[in-house]
């Protein structure tokens, strides 16, 4: 069977991408099923994650395989001086799919070359994060009925947000209006807006939040990634750019829906979660669903 890694979100075809949500769909009907059985599942998390690692593990859980893998490179032999070649090329013997989380941007595709088993990238620095990717894919279509002609808010973080590079990209096959806000230091990048335009859609940026409140259909908050800033005082600058409120929302559109790739540190206020248009918890486990259909058509169980 060709390797299937998903390193980034355009790996896959659009019709790939949907076929994932179709299968995440049968999977939420009935998530438990003995499909991984005598599998191996390697979770490598070489940075923190809560959703991400949990979710995946819960998903192979369900699915009746095993987990091998470690939640801190410090307990392995990294700590040591293994190279991740090295380390990659071990694990890979020892398991038949390995997912990765790593801090450097490119590091997945990396491991993805010297792997003889598949490569689930679970988040390379400010770069991709396919997987976050489908499930927020998931979620636009489950709230609002269609992936076709939505009107999405980008906010916070732009430029290091690597859920917002994969959702631009994989968004721009849907005719998708994207509206981007964000500080001027943390716009998104020249790169990921070629998505965009190399599709024939249009972008709008903005500094202020409200300018879009009454606009979209979905509003994507994200936090300010301070771990990828090499200045903390610029980080200070603008860690509290925008604050969501309940009020903020009162003229927002009917369907409009809040989703946040979590987690969430002051962006999102608490009360916020009890409004019927806050959607960010539901989204983080819609991430279980996509991530067992995900590992059933990598390894061959559904096509
Ligand atoms: N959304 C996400 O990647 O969350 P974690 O960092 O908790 O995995």
């Amino acid at each position: 069977m060709k390797n299937r890694s998903l390193i980034s979100i355009n790996d896959y075809t659009k019709e790939q991408q949907i076929r994932i949500l179709e299968l995440a769909e049968e999977f939420e009907n009935n998530p438990r099923q003995n499909i991984l059985d005598k599998k191996v599942i390697s979770t490598l998390f070489f940075e923190p994650s809560t959703r991400t690692r949990l979710s995946f593990e819960s998903a192979i859980s369900q699915l009746g395989g095993k987990i091998i893998g470690f939640t801190d490179a410090s307990n392995s032999s990294v700590s040591k001086g293994e190279t991740l070649k090295d380390t990659i090329t071990m694990v890979a013997n020892y398991s038949d799919l390995i997912v990765m989380r790593h801090p450097l941007d490119g590091s997945a595709r990396w491991a993805s070359e010297v792997s003889k088993v598949p490569i689930i990238n679970a988040g390379d620095g400010a770069n991709q994060h396919p997987t976050q990717c489908l499930l927020d894919m998931y979620s636009i279509k489950k709230t609002q009925g269609t992936l076709d002609n939505i009107h999405i808010a980008f906010v916070g973080d732009l430029k290091y947000g690597r859920t917002v590079h994969s959702l631009t990209m994989a968004m721009s096959q849907f005719n998708t209006t994207f509206h981007l806000v964000s500080p001027p230091e943390l716009k998104l990048p020249s790169a990921v807006k070629k998505y965009i335009k190399d599709a024939g859609l249009e972008y709008f940026q903005y500094n202020e939040l409200e300018a879009v409140m009454d606009k979209v259909d979905i509003l994507y908050m994200t936090r300010i990634q301070k771990e990828r800033f090499s200045d903390p005082i610029e980080y200070e600058k603008v860690k509290n750019s925008y604050i969501l409120k309940n009020e903020m929302l009162a003229h927002s559109k009917p369907n409009m829906k809040v989703l946040h790739p979590l987690p969430r540190v002051n962006e999102i206020e608490e009360a916020v979660d009890q409004n019927p248009m806050a959607y960010y918890f539901q989204q983080a486990l819609n991430g279980v669903y996509v991530r067992e259909a995900l590992l059933a058509y990598i390894l061959g169980f559904k096509d």
